[in-house]
């Protein structure tokens, strides 16, 4: 069966995953690629498949209404995976309005482009909205979120998302708009935007900087290797029911600072350091405002429903990372530059 696709934010950390695996599984799919290539997008993540006859790239903001509407009219997409968004909370605290803008107005603008090209016809069409655990809030030492948890979310970031969320459901049930829905945990892997911590660490220790752990490093998530993410998200397109919500979760939760130790660890055997060398550069800084002290998902759900479970331990994705991050230290060293600066500055100080 051949289908049109618009993958937002396919540039950025999991979106250029989404488009690698789709570009490739489904070669008789035509991919679209619509990215404003903000600080996080990146087509260096899609060099490898650039090429190929089935995937084109669209430089646009969500933003822009105007723009959406004319790409939804000159491809025609039966499907729509939405992927951008700002999506760095510590970012969203400096700058919340930037949040309002791409992650509510730009989700309810591309609604408005599925429902306006696919209004005499819905059947075999499906916009799905890939949001965050973080909708759901804070949990205790104890509980995992499931999707009945209800939305309590403690910063602009996840408050934004929240609200996209809320949207994507009241089109379906307003304008019966075919919809699904997944809530996922922390990602980590090849081509993370390094502001994040597993990133922002291999990094910094490469360059011997210090590891700024906020507060007292006690603060939970559940970690999941990217590559699991994208073949969730394939299949939850794909077979998902209409109007549903997905949680997906990597059944690994860490403690920050335990995950940091066990970072330094792989990163010094790596350098060929004694073991820990780069413990002297576990920095405690001050606290993220409204910091969610754990997060932790069960992902029963779509275990039952679609047979997905994480296929890549901590271990190996760890590794799998590490290795990425010495592999492309160009990539880092182009990322790392000018406003990364800028931003580095504003959000850690002189550290
Ligand atoms: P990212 O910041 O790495 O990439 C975001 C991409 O969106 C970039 O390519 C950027 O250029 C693009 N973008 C941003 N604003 C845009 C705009 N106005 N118009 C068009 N494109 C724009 O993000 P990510 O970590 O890959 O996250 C992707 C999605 O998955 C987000 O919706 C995020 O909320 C969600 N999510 C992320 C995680 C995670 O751990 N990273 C976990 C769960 C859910
Ligand atoms: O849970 C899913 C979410 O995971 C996604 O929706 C977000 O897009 C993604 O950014 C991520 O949010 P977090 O805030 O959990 O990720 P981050 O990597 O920023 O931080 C992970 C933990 O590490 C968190 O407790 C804050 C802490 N941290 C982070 C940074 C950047 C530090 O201690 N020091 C740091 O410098």
């Amino acid at each position: 069966m051949s289908k049109k696709i618009v993958i937002t934010g396919g540039a950025g950390f999991i979106g250029s995953h989404v488009v690698r695996l789709f570009v490739n599984k489904y070669p008789d799919y035509k991919i679209i690629n619509l990215d404003a290539l903000t600080y996080a997008g990146n087509l260096e993540n899609l060099k490898d498949i650039e090429d190929l006859p089935n995937y084109v790239f669209e430089k646009a903001d969500i933003v822009d209404a105007s723009r959406v509407n004319e790409i939804f009219q000159k491809y025609q997409p039966e499907g729509v995976i939405h992927l951008a968004a700002e999506s760095h909370v510590d970012r969203s605290i400096l700058s919340p309005l930037d949040f309002v803008y791409t992650n509510v107005i730009g989700t309810v603008n591309l609604l408005n482009a599925a429902k306006e090209a696919w209004k005499n016809d819905f059947e075999g069409k499906r916009f799905y909205h890939v949001s965050t655990d973080e909708v759901y809030g804070a949990l205790g030492a104890e509980g995992l979120f499931t999707e009945e948890t209800p939305y309590s979310p403690n910063s602009p970031y996840s408050a934004s998302k929240a609200a996209s969320d809320h949207f994507v459901r009241a089109y379906g049930e307003t304008y019966h708009l075919p919809f699904v829905l997944s809530n996922c945990s922390n990602n980590y892997g090849p081509n993370h935007f390094p502001e994040k911590l597993i990133p922002l660490f291999i990094n910094n220790i490469i360059n011997k900087k210090p590891l700024p752990v906020y507060g007292d490093g006690k603060y939970t998530r559940d970690w999941l290797y990217v590559i699991d993410h994208a073949a969730a998200i394939d299949l939850i397109f794909h077979k998902g029911r209409n109007a549903e919500t997905y949680n997906i979760g990597g059944f690994n939760e860490w403690q920050n600072i335990d995950l940091v130790r066990l970072l330094i660890n792989k990163m010094d055997e790596k350098l060929g350091n004694l073991p820990g060398t780069s413990d002297n550069l576990i920095t405690y800084v001050k606290d993220r405002p409204g910091h969610d002290l754990r997060y932790a998902i069960d992902a029963t759900k779509i275990n039952k429903e679609l047979g997905w479970y994480p296929s890549v331990t901590f271990e190996e994705g760890l590794k799998l990372t590490i290795d990425w991050y010495f592999d492309n230290q160009e990539w880092l060293k182009n990322v790392t530059t000018g406003a990364y600066q800028e931003y580095y500055g504003k959000q850690y100080g002189g550290r």
